[in-house]
């Protein structure tokens, strides 16, 4: 009779009561961006033919996938000095570090010379700026290189800043195409923000499944004319997204934040624009912002004579005019506390 009494004085009062408090500690949006798509863009900034995709492409809609299966982050998470890169550190994710083709991600079909969109999500890095304070305005700078001769072991350090437009750089494998603003003065992704709202309201879009009611942030380029037809033509694209010091009291020194996408073009024969059809080349007005070149962008693209780029560095490779993003000038940590209690 004893036993039994104490069996339930001994029952943990508390497990009645049974709160807990849970902090859930929202310290800033997740960065991961990569290239989703690309498509070739006729001359009147039309996208034509089916969409290529990157080396070792998971598609949003696979069983399997997942942020981290297509982000690529340099310098890693675990490395103790975010602000070192080493020159062992790779230009490609794991999985794109050969000619990777999965099942239902080929690769883009383009001609030499043909102009093409690269699109990817901005993931609040655009809309939602105060999430992470001390990233440059223009949300970063995005480069395109592009080689005949990649290597598998190939290295950030190898590469980046030290190719150039004119192939002179470095051990000269590969060249500089394009170099823009990560904010392409239009792209969203849909949240309560007022840089989101407001560009809901003036670059509407119909939602469809391939990008949901948000719009894709676009990379409009060239590729070269003497881009080798029968022959795979390898891309990498870079942004480079660093932390300012002296900003965020979490990283006084500030630190490098690189995240890349590899991918192949199969170079086919045929029609390669030429300077002609590159002097009519006419944007179409109005056209759905989800199946055209951004206009700014794509009058870059065909104002740069390929043939001549050799010469003329200061054609397609230098950073994109796009509109200052209208972003807010005084930079505040927002943080989030959400307090969850549960009765077990
Ligand atoms: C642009 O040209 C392509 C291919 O020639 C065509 O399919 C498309 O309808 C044109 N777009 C517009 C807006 O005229
Ligand atoms: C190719 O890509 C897929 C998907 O990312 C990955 O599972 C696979 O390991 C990759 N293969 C190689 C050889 O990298
Ligand atoms: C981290 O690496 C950077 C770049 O090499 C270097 O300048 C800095 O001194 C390093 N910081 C520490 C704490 O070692
Ligand atoms: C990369 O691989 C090539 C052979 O494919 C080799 O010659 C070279 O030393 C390697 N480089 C690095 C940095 O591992
Ligand atoms: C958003 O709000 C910020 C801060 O109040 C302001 O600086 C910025 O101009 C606003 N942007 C837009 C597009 O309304």
């Amino acid at each position: 009779m004893s036993g039994k009494n104490k069996e339930t004085m001994e029952r943990p009062r508390s497990s009645a009561l049974g709160w807990f408090l849970l902090v859930l500690l929202f310290s800033a949006v997740d960065a991961h961006s990569w290239i989703e798509q690309m498509t070739v863009i006729a001359s009147n900034g039309t996208f034509v033919g089916d969409p290529g995709y990157a080396r070792g492409n998971v598609l949003r809609t696979a069983p399997d996938f997942s942020d981290p299966t297509m982000t690529y982050l340099i310098p890693p998470d675990d490395r103790a000095n975010q602000s070192l890169i080493l020159p062992t550190d790779r230009m490609c994710k794991s999985t794109q570090q050969t000619y990777n083709v999965t099942e239902g991600s080929p690769r883009l079909q383009a001609s030499a010379g043909a102009a093409i969109a690269l699109r990817y999500q901005e993931n609040g890095h655009v809309t939602l700026p105060w999430n992470q304070p001390g990233k440059p305005k223009n949300r970063g700078t995005i480069y395109v290189y592009g080689t005949t001769q990649p290597k598998e072991n190939e290295t950030l350090l190898g590469v980046h800043k030290v190719w150039n437009a004119d192939g002179t750089g470095g051990d000269r494998r590969g060249v500089l195409l394009s170099t823009q603003n990560f904010d392409d003065g239009r792209c969203y992704q849909i949240n309560n923000g007022n840089i989101s709202e407001y560009r809901q309201g003036e670059y509407p879009h119909v939602a469809n499944t391939l990008m949901g009611a948000d719009l894709w942030c676009q990379q409009d380029l060239a590729l070269p004319s003497d881009a080798p037809s029968g022959k795979l033509y390898t891309l990498y694209w870079v942004w480079d997204w660093p932390t300012a010091p002296g900003v965020d009291p979490a990283l006084p020194e500030g630190k490098q934040e690189l995240y890349t996408t590899c991918m192949d073009v199969d170079v086919v024969d045929g029609g390669s624009p030429t300077t002609e059809t590159r002097v009519q080349a006419g944007y179409v007005e109005d056209q759905s912002l989800d199946r055209a070149a951004i206009p700014s962008e794509f009058a870059e693209v065909m104002a740069s004579d390929p043939e001549t780029e050799a010469g003329d560095s200061s054609s397609s490779a230098t950073p994109a005019p796009t509109p200052a993003p209208t972003i807010p000038s005084r930079v505040a940590i927002v943080t989030t506390f959400i307090t969850v209690y549960t009765t077990v």
